[in-house]
């Protein structure tokens, strides 16, 4: 078993063990990635403010993310195909989450379903709602939801058509992986990824496989959402589909103020600023960069969280120090579920963790909610520079 001390070593073992298509899955973003790679770069260009001669005793990194108690403000976002990184992956996150403490969101295009995720776990999890043309499966989508006792519908805003990725077209994304000469020699070097997959409950996409009518190959990624997603989602369909669902709502996808008024105006409980990871509009600002101009217009309004670039336990400390409430991490968790599976994933958890706690100390903080623009040294331009 390799010694794992951060994110990055998971990121390795997770290209090693993973078929090529789905580690390229997810490690692209969209057309030149300027968008993805700024993410990251975003954030080392804030840096910390080292205190000194603190009573570092009794650190607490506890907080709360739309009222529910987590063990860190650190939610596990939406990713889809996560079940195509590991076997009965989305099940496999989902309970080293619960273990840990915080929320994990399944994503409707998700390898297991909503109902093995329920039946796999005791707490209470967010269910990711991509709205789709036929509004009777999203209805039907909605009410599985509620009967697996999901305690927030995060509706996902930014993606009414997918954003171009080279390498995914390239590659052929599907799941389970088509058989061509290519993927069939990169599958003969992921033997280990292959037997787990085996024995997996499922290989195909579980929450619409079987649930949508006529739909027979949804095989592919692209295809199908050009097929199925709701082009039409507006302000009054979110509208609708909040007073449809009943509890809480969480609107992923937010990067401009004027977004935020609207998802205030709808009644959301939480937005994340977000560009999907750099997943969909290349050349949109970076989350980090986008947050402060959110909160100034909604922040003492409606909570504030954001997901999209974080790797480190010190990206969370700065995301919370600028102002947001809760954060997410895709990529992080999925790197720990390919390269170990349950124990990968409570590995990126518990670096996030140990990271989170030790800058914090090293700030001069013992409690994650007193974090805050004290804590930070941002240049000078870094809200400023790009203007409507
Ligand atoms: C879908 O959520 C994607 O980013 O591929």
């Amino acid at each position: 078993m390799p010694v794992i001390t951060n994110i990055e070593d998971l990121k390795r073992i997770h290209e090693r063990r993973v078929p090529r298509m789905f580690f390229d899955y997810c490690e692209s973003g969209s057309w030149t990635e300027q968008t993805f790679r700024e993410n990251t770069s975003d954030f080392d260009k804030i840096r910390l403010r080292q205190r000194v001669a603190v009573d570092m005793t009794g650190r607490s990194t506890k907080g709360q993310m739309i009222g529910q108690d987590v063990a860190m403000p650190v939610a596990l976002a939406p990713v889809g195909l996560t079940g195509m990184q590991h076997a009965d992956g989305e099940m496999k996150a989902a309970r080293a989450a619960e273990l840990f403490g915080v929320p994990f969101t399944l994503s409707t295009m998700s390898i297991n379903s909503i109902e093995d995720v329920a039946g796999h776990t005791s707490a209470p999890f967010w269910f990711q709602l991509y709205t789709m043309r036929d509004q009777d499966y999203v209805s039907r989508l909605i009410q599985r939801a509620k009967d697996a006792n999901c305690s927030a519908l995060v509706i996902t805003l930014d993606l009414q058509i997918l954003g171009q990725r080279h390498k995914d077209l390239k590659n052929g994304l599907s799941a389970p992986p088509k058989l061509t000469a290519k993927t069939i020699a990169n599958l003969a070097t992921k033997w280990a990824w292959g037997i787990e997959m085996l024995s997996a409950k499922r290989r195909e996409f579980g929450n619409i496989v079987g649930h949508v009518n006529g739909i027979s190959d949804t095989s592919q990624l692209g295809a199908w959402t050009a097929e199925q997603f709701d082009p039409s989602l507006d302000w009054n369909k979110v509208a609708k589909l909040k007073e449809q669902w009943g509890g809480k709502v969480i609107l992923k996808g937010i990067l401009d103020a004027e977004d935020a008024k609207m998802a205030l105006k709808v009644g959301a409980d939480a937005i994340v600023v977000s560009n999907h990871g750099g997943r969909q509009l290349d050349g949109a600002l970076s989350s980090i960069r986008a947050l402060p101009a959110i909160l100034d217009a909604v922040g003492d309004q409606v909570e504030v969280h954001l997901d999209s670039g974080i790797r480190s336990g010190q990206d969370v400390l700065k995301a919370l120090a600028m102002g947001a409430k809760g954060t997410y991490i895709g990529r992080a968790f999925v790197y720990g579920l390919g390269a170990m599976g349950q124990k990968g994933v409570t590995e990126a958890l518990n670096v996030i963790h140990k990271e989170l706690d030790t800058t914090m100390a090293l700030c001069g903080e013992t409690n994650v909610n007193d974090l805050g623009r004290h804590n930070l040294l941002v240049p000078e331009d870094f809200e400023g520079r790009w203007q409507a």
